[in-house]
């Protein structure tokens, strides 16, 4: 028998929330979406979703970069503030960039405590057993971690390109085996990322905490997209697993053109697009020979 779906109703925007879901446990999946400004928080957190992540991805889709790894801890703080200052009925998770949390468990900290004075709630970090002793380290200073494996965009010059991971069965039991790493270690949730539907499924079975898929099949127990995907703001590259819900792209290609169009034919801007002077002001300024 299908699982029940529990109502989105109940609040699922704090960690104990994330934790607990889990969809073969009867919970309704849970919803992430990436954000790094204002208006797109407002846009995510009025659509109801559980979770907004200010994602890495912000280097390839805001910032114009070819891959994440050239972004800092000061990008990402300065996109978690304008996420958090909309206040958001929604968990906001900081994305760790590359380097931020490799160097040491004090460097890791700090650099976490950065994206959480900045608003975020959690950090997300990339990568297997050999994050464990920072995970560790970030949790004992009560930082929630939510995990990253599988194609993990950080790696991208270690895997020779954006590949789905773990599709011979000795990585997928590797990849197993670092999920449940994790969460002995105190992540209180895992994305799963470019892996197959089988393997998702394993992970997400081996674990209690709940794992959230991008290019993962239907197994997980959430769903995560990138805001330009999902909106069609991005059209350059559309991945498999993306499904497109609009084509914000096109309609803003089509809106800008209109206003381009209509100050060239001097249509834009009417009268009533205009201020006035009263006509007494107006009087006053004809006598000096102006024409108002
Ligand atoms: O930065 C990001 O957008 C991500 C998602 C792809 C999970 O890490």
């Amino acid at each position: 028998m299908a699982p029940s779906a529990r109502t989105t109703s109940v609040a699922r925007s704090t960690v104990p929330a994330v934790r607990s879901a889990k969809v073969n446990r009867g919970d309704a999946p849970l919803v992430m979406v990436t954000a790094y400004d204002a208006p797109g928080a407002r846009i995510a957190s009025e659509a109801g979703v559980d979770m907004i992540l200010v994602g890495d991805s912000v280097a390839m889709v805001v910032l114009g970069y070819d891959d994440t790894l050239q972004v800092t801890v000061d990008d990402l703080a300065h996109h978690v503030g304008a996420v958090a200052r909309a206040k958001p009925d929604a968990l906001i998770v900081g994305d760790l960039p590359w380097l931020s949390y490799h160097v040491s468990s004090e460097d890791t900290v700090r650099n976490a405590a950065r994206l959480i004075l900045a608003g975020a709630q959690c950090v997300k970090l990339e990568g297997g057993r050999k994050r464990v002793p920072m995970i560790e380290a970030l949790v004992d200073a009560e930082i929630p971690v939510m995990g990253h494996l599988g194609l993990t965009p950080q790696s991208v010059h270690a895997m020779g390109g954006f590949r789905v991971q773990a599709k011979e069965s000795e990585a997928a039991l590797q990849l197993v085996a670092d999920a449940k790493a994790l969460q002995h270690a105190g992540c209180f949730a895992i994305v799963l990322e470019g892996v197959p539907d089988e393997v998702a499924r394993m992970v997400t079975d081996a674990l209690d905490v709940p794992t959230i898929g991008i290019g993962a099949g239907r197994h997980c127990d959430g769903q995560v997209l990138v805001f330009h995907d999902v909106l069609g703001l991005e059209d350059r590259i559309v991945p498999k697993f993306v499904r497109r819900y609009a084509s914000l792209k096109e309609d803003a290609v089509a809106a800008v053109g209109a206003f381009a169009s209509d100050v060239r034919s001097g249509a834009f801007p009417s009268d009533d697009e205009s201020y006035h002077l009263n006509a007494e002001q107006a009087e006053a300024l004809s006598l000096y020979g102006a024409e108002a």
